[in-house]
């Protein structure tokens, strides 16, 4: 379906500084988070709710609860930063992981680890912070919608217009939120400005 980049000032304060070389982990985790807390508000503005009765100290009123849970799935290793700022804004998230890692020379995505709840009729939160050729993300959007997810929506800091390209492509119904949208991809389909290898500033590896 759509882009959406969210473009409040205080995410484009956080990514400045998500994107810093200088940022070391125990930052890069804690802006990472604010930047997922962000994200999620924005992806989740239209999910559906359900009419309840409340009773104040001073009267009976109505008010709304949210429909059925939602379901989170981070894209292992850089989807982990994410988690955790949708668990504390929707304690009720039944939560499944995706492990890709693409191929340093084709750049194509292999699935090494799945383990899913039950998506029919659910409505899935894709989280993964790098979209840049797209084909991490289309692969996981793939096994979400053969898990049977009634909805999937991409939370994604980065973005290279080529994966989104990919994304609309092989996913039309799927909805991107993120920060920015960048220049492209290098010659070795690393996002540009980007900032770096998530994965690798969030953990510490080389
Ligand atoms: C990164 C990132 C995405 C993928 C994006 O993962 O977290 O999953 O690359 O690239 P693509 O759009 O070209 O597929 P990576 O394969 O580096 O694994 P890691 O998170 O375990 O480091
Ligand atoms: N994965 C990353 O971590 N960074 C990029 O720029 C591209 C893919």
């Amino acid at each position: 379906m759509g882009v959406n980049v969210v473009d409040h000032p205080l995410a484009k304060s956080l990514l400045a500084s998500l994107r810093d070389r200088s940022t070391p982990p125990p930052l890069f985790r804690l802006l990472a988070k604010r930047l997922a807390l962000l994200l999620c508000m924005e992806a989740t503005r239209r999910v559906p709710l359900v009419q309840i009765e409340v009773e104040t100290p001073l009267a009976k009123t109505t008010g709304a609860r949210i429909a059925q849970p939602l379901v989170a799935v981070p894209v292992l290793r850089a989807g982990l930063s994410m988690l955790e700022a949708v668990t504390e804004l929707f304690p009720d998230v039944t939560v499944g992981y995706v492990g890709l890692e693409r191929d340093h020379a084709t750049f194509e995505p292999s699935m090494y680890y799945s383990k899913l709840p039950a998506l029919e009729g659910r409505a899935a939160l894709l989280l993964d912070p790098m979209l840049a050729t797209g084909g991490s993300a289309a692969a996981a959007c793939s096994a979400l919608e053969k898990a049977g997810a009634e909805s999937v929506t991409l939370l994604s800091v980065v973005s290279a217009p080529e994966g989104i390209a990919k994304l609309q492509r092989l996913h039309p119904s799927v909805n991107i939120f993120t920060v920015s949208v960048d220049e492209g991809l290098d010659e070795h389909a690393y996002i540009i400005p980007g900032l770096g290898d998530f994965g690798d500033r969030l953990f510490g590896t080389p």
